[in-house]
């Protein structure tokens, strides 16, 4: 019975523990980095309310199918899906689901741990006060320098795996609920330290209505969009799904769902609040990609009041969100191998991060050696260099995808009376949950897909 279903790898000690762990794989890279270089490209307005939908129409119910089916597994999201698929009399094919949560999140964090690098070496960079009183022009010349040179990104990038493979090595449980309580937020306070540097550049409103106000977007810019939802919530690969499995049965996925949705959208929203003041404060592209937030925050830490101070904090904190990010991405592959190969997790932190870490050159070297490698897949992109085709392959099509067959397993394949017994809550919510992921969900990730292609 799947009550009785015991991990193996322990249980979190406590309910806020798993808020806490999954609230920190949420709120990562994901909000401060990722959210407002895609909105920034994708001319903002339409581009943030298609995202914020897509949280809360597509993303707060498949968080929730994640969850319990993860709790009702009590495995990895691999032997979860093979121990379900059984009980629920399905096809065992449904364990590829859990294969390929664990390739994408393989190649994610090969990107991840490198743009994790970069903000460390800006920790250094901020500490030294190079940037105090700089200039944009100055603050781009130090960014290029950084990404032009192998060497830095593959020493920051070796020491980001190297921590995140002694946290994982340890089992998620020790340290992490320290880090994400105290530390999260601080750096929502450093957050609004900065929002409020933004509103005495004068360009305030500017960057309000360029996140709001309703826009141009193309059909890609629409898959973008939901497949940041999907990215910043850390679902579709079963990072939530193995948290869920060492969730205690007591406690309302409802709930938990809607509080760490509610925070990863604020951060990220603060943090477009944040930028978009200052680059248009200072005559900036918002569409210039990656950089973006080193190109820009380092403006507002150079003139604001104790500026070194807030802005070494601030990357300090973020490499802290990074972290606790990193590690829900191999969990899933980390806990397969402890159940199916009896490893100890020393072990496979070690095998798992150190081909992460090798896959992880090829973003090294997209800023720099290979700048000029790109290739084009008819259909889906053009001219896209090794980092940009890992991210558009992961983000806009494994975790939509991912979630689309989460959708339809947990609505469509699982009996009722097992979901319900899982989710446990009102009447109502049930019922509205389950609509959303039985109908929502799936026909809103297949015409995203569609129009992406420009099929319809
Ligand atoms: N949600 C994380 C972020 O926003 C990234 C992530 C994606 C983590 C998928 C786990 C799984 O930075």
């Amino acid at each position: 019975m799947a009550t009785e279903r015991k991990s193996i790898h322990g249980q979190w000690s406590s309910r806020m523990m798993f808020i806490m762990a999954a609230t920190g794989s949420a709120v990562g890279l994901g909000n401060i980095w990722k959210f407002p270089y895609i909105a920034g490209e994708n001319g903002g307005g339409t581009f943030v309310l298609i995202y914020l939908a897509c949280i809360a129409l597509i993303g707060v119910p498949i968080m929730m199918a994640e969850i319990m089916l993860g709790r009702r597994g009590k495995q990895s999201p691999i032997n979860t899906m093979k121990t379900l698929a059984k009980e629920e009399g399905r096809n065992q094919n449904w364990v590829a689901l859990g294969w390929m949560g664990v390739v994408a999140g393989f190649l994610i964090l090969s990107y991840y741990s490198v743009i994790a690098g970069w903000a460390m070496a800006y920790v250094f960079r901020t500490a030294s006060g190079v940037f105090t009183g700089a200039t944009a022009d100055g603050v781009n010349s130090i960014f290029s320098d950084l990404v032009s040179s192998p060497e830095s990104l593959l020493a920051w990038h070796t020491i980001f795996m190297v921590m995140t493979m002694v946290v994982v090595s340890r089992g998620v449980k020790h340290g992490l609920e320290q880090a994400v309580r105290y530390l999260m937020p601080c750096l929502l306070v450093l957050l609004l330290l900065v929002v409020a540097y933004a509103m005495t550049t004068g360009y305030f409103m500017q960057g309000v209505n360029f996140l709001f106000t309703p826009g141009d977007i193309t059909g890609e810019g629409v898959l973008i969009a939901m497949g940041h939802a999907f990215f910043t919530l850390s679902l579709g690969m079963g990072a939530i799904m193995v948290y869920g499995s060492y969730l205690p049965k007591d406690t309302s996925i409802a709930q938990a769902s809607v509080f760490i949705a509610l925070a990863d959208t604020a951060v990220a929203l603060l943090a477009g609040l944040a930028i978009f003041p200052i680059v248009f404060a200072n005559g900036l592209e918002p569409g210039q990609g990656p950089g973006l937030i080193f190109k820009t925050l380092p403006i507002a830490f150079g003139h604001m009041e104790a500026g070194t101070l807030v802005g070494t904090a601030f990357f300090v904190l973020l490499v802290f969100a990074a972290w606790t990010s990193a590690i829900s991405l191999i969990e899933p592959a980390v806990a397969w191998l402890v159940e199916n190969k009896g490893m100890k997790r020393v072990h496979a932190s070690v095998w798992i991060g150190g081909a992460t870490w090798l896959m992880g050159l090829g973003t090294v070297f997209s800023f720099n050696l290979w700048a000029d490698h790109t290739w084009s897949i008819p259909f889906l992109f053009k001219d896209y260099d090794f980092f940009e085709t890992l991210d558009y392959l992961t983000a806009n099509i494994m975790l939509p995808l991912g979630g689309l067959f989460i959708a339809i397993f947990a609505a469509w394949l699982m009996r009722e009376s097992s979901s319900r017994d899982e989710l446990a809550t009102y009447n109502i919510v049930y019922k509205v949950w389950r609509f959303l992921v039985k109908f929502v969900t799936p026909v809103a990730v297949i015409i995203v897909f569609l129009k992406a292609i420009n099929a319809i």
